[in-house]
């Protein structure tokens, strides 16, 4: 029952978790830089670098606390060494090495991405193997930085379907929540919004949802983003052609009445959500058109905490008989539970890597 310490410092959360077995979480410490890039409406990547320096061995110690376990009697170390922001990465990346070297255990170099599709496994607590993860499935990773649709036909065999050609849906929730004033961290903000809207209310647009050319499995939100600056600001009047004086707007979010607003946050959401609704939709079309529909869908990724995505999904299951693997809230945003998981099934295939271990900004998948 192989224990491993993962370590997740991709981005503004910095994270370590122990893990027994592949799904059994033991512990799972986040602590997250939120209050540090507030002011910014975005994460900067130099105070995020520095904030997982100052914090992240104070969050392994927790989660060794936590999971009341020694570093000796763990079998392994991993760390999120790709896709993310480099200089972020390479504090976790440093870190997970040192570890590694001084107790002399193997390393693990987990793709975010994958783990991200692991997630579901820590919540229901079953392993891939013995949960009901038959394939092919389909697995959808929604987050700050993708938006990816793949085809599953095992664990370790993932085809890309689909992925955005521009924004990454989390992106997308993010600057929306820019344009409405609506808080930050912007998903989780517009999402709470959007509930006490109608997207269908008189005098609200609607706003576009993309579905690219026939056929096409692949994301676009950039369109639907500035469509509601648009009905929020107006139209621009353009800066000089020089560039010395950019795009000025007749109207703000402050001019809109609270009720307007959430029925603009629940437009976008609508809009948002039900893009990937019809993708899936012509995925699992697209595999039984070829005499092999999907069996499963499988989420992860922060966006997969939004309350409008969850209840579509559950519903498409449940009319084309799929058993949708969703996880947990706090295993949808990044974690390091979900990166000591998936390194379980990298150490099983004896994938360890070596104290050379790159970071990278993108993912392999
Ligand atoms: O997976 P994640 O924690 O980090 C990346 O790998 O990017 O995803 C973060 C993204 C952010 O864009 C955040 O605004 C979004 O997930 N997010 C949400 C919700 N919770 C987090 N978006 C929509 N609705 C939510 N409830
Ligand atoms: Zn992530």
């Amino acid at each position: 029952m192989p224990l491993i310490l993962g370590l997740e410092t991709s981005c503004d959360e910095t994270a370590a978790a122990v893990v027994r077995d592949g799904c059994e979480v033991l512990s799972n410490v986040v602590a997250s830089q939120h209050e540090l890039h507030e002011r910014y409406a975005g994460v900067v990547p130099e105070i995020a670098s520095r904030a997982h320096l100052e914090r992240l061995m104070p969050v392994v110690q927790q989660a060794l606390d936590d999971a009341a376990c020694g570093l000796a009697q763990l079998d392994a170390i991993a760390v999120g060494n790709r896709p993310g922001l480099v200089g972020s990465l390479i504090v976790g990346v440093a870190a997970a090495k040192a570890l590694a070297w001084s107790l002399d255990k193997p390393l693990l170099g987990v793709d975010h991405v994958r783990a991200h599709l692991h997630a579901a496994h820590l919540t229901s607590g079953l392993k891939p193997q013995a949960s009901n993860l038959t394939y092919p499935a389909l697995g959808l990773v929604v987050s700050g930085g993708h938006t990816s649709l793949y085809r599953l036909d095992a664990l370790a065999d993932l085809t890309v379907l689909g992925r955005t050609i521009d924004d990454a849906i989390g992106e997308a929730y993010d600057k929306a929540a820019v344009t409405l004033d609506a808080g930050y961290p912007g998903g989780p903000a517009l999402d709470t919004l959007a509930q006490t809207g109608n997207p269908h209310a008189e005098g609200v647009p609607t706003l576009p949802v993309s579905m690219l050319k026939p056929g096409s499995l692949d994301f676009s939100f950039s369109g639907l983003k500035t469509a509601l600056l648009y009905a929020v600001r107006g139209l621009p009047t353009p800066g000089n052609k020089a560039g010395k004086k950019s795009a000025t707007f007749q109207y703000s979010a402050a001019d809109l009445t609270p009720q307007r607003k959430a029925d603009l946050a629940a437009a976008f959401q609508h809009a948002a959500v039900t893009a990937v609704e019809r993708k899936l939709k012509r995925a699992i079309q697209q595999l039984a058109d070829q005499g092999q529909p999907p069996q499963a869908l499988i989420l992860g990724g922060g966006v997969s905490a939004n309350s409008e995505l969850r209840r579509r999904v559950s519903t498409l299951g449940k009319k084309h008989d799929l058993a949708v693997h969703l996880p947990a809230l706090e295993h949808c945003v990044d974690n390091a539970a979900m990166i000591a998981g998936y390194a379980h099934e990298l150490l099983q295939r004896g994938e360890t890597a070596d104290l050379d271990l790159p970071v990278v900004a993108t993912s392999r998948v």
